[in-house]
């Protein structure tokens, strides 16, 4: 634990103690056949956040959480590693993965430094996991790590123009305005919150990929479906209807 970077050790703080809250979401993502992504429930379709061949391919979820994601891609026939953090989020992985009769590798660890060698996967992933709660210049060097070469990364994460229009105050949702500076924006700490998130522009995010050894292919806007919903309040409907909430990276290995 003392080895811990400072925020890696605040993040597992925080989420051991918000894992009970993530309970119910996780049984319902474990139990959907079909991928749904973010606050809004997006449609895999919508997004692609996984790729058509992933029978027979190695992949890993960086923060995986209740590891809903790593159970979608072992079902498409993957073999399947999660990370996280938090033993308590594990805790919640371990009993969904015996009720659902999946079993595959999750690992108590930070992804800024995961347990395996270089080149050991072919897709790398992360929903809010990783890329926003660990450090990017850590964690995408060690997805860069741990990709063969022509491995993909995807990653889905808060959309940088909702971080800048977010209220200090928890739980009031983005109004139109702009409330902080983009420029610098990279380690962030709300007031009223304990975690330490990072939240990148887009040059920022396409220099820190690229620096690491990735190609981007594509930046997906997160537009939810008119009659979409949320349990999140930080965010309105009629909000993410207008400009992006969430935005989805996907990159390739050189
Ligand atoms: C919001 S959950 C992501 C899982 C799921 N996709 C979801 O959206 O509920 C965030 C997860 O990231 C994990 N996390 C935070 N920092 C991490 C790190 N440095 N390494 C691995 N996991 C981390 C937390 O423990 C938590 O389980």
């Amino acid at each position: 634990m003392s080895e811990l970077p400072e925020h890696v050790a605040r993040n597992r703080a925080l989420w051991d103690d918000w894992a009970a809250k993530y309970v119910a979401s996780g049984e319902r993502r474990w139990a959907s056949a079909d991928p749904i992504w973010g606050v809004f429930r997006v449609p895999e379709s919508e997004v692609g956040m996984l790729p058509d061949d992933l029978a027979g391919k190695d992949a890993i979820e960086l923060g995986c959480g209740t590891a809903y994601v790593s159970a979608w891609m072992a079902r498409r026939g993957a073999r399947v590693v999660g990370i996280d953090n938090s033993e308590a989020q594990l805790a919640t992985a371990r009993r969904l993965q015996r009720e659902h009769g999946l079993d595959f590798p999750l690992v108590h660890g930070n992804a800024e430094r995961v347990p395996y060698p270089d080149a050991s996967f072919d897709f790398a992933i992360s929903e809010y996991g990783a890329c926003l709660w660990a450090d990017p210049a850590r964690w995408v060097a060690e997805a860069a790590r741990l990709l063969r070469p022509g491995g993909r990364l995807a990653f889905l994460t808060n959309a940088f123009l909702l971080t800048l229009c977010v209220p200090d105050e928890t739980d009031v949702p983005a109004t139109d305005r702009l409330l902080r500076p983009a420029f610098g924006m990279y380690r962030v700490e709300w007031p009223n919150d304990p975690g330490v998130e990072f939240h990148l522009s887009h040059g920022d995010w396409i220099r820190m990929l690229r620096r690491s050894g990735f190609e981007v292919e594509d930046l997906i806007e997160v537009r939810p479906a008119a009659d979409a919903t949320t349990s999140y309040p930080y965010v309105t409907l009629e909000w993410a209807r207008q400009w992006p909430c969430e935005e989805v990276w996907k990159a390739r290995k050189r």
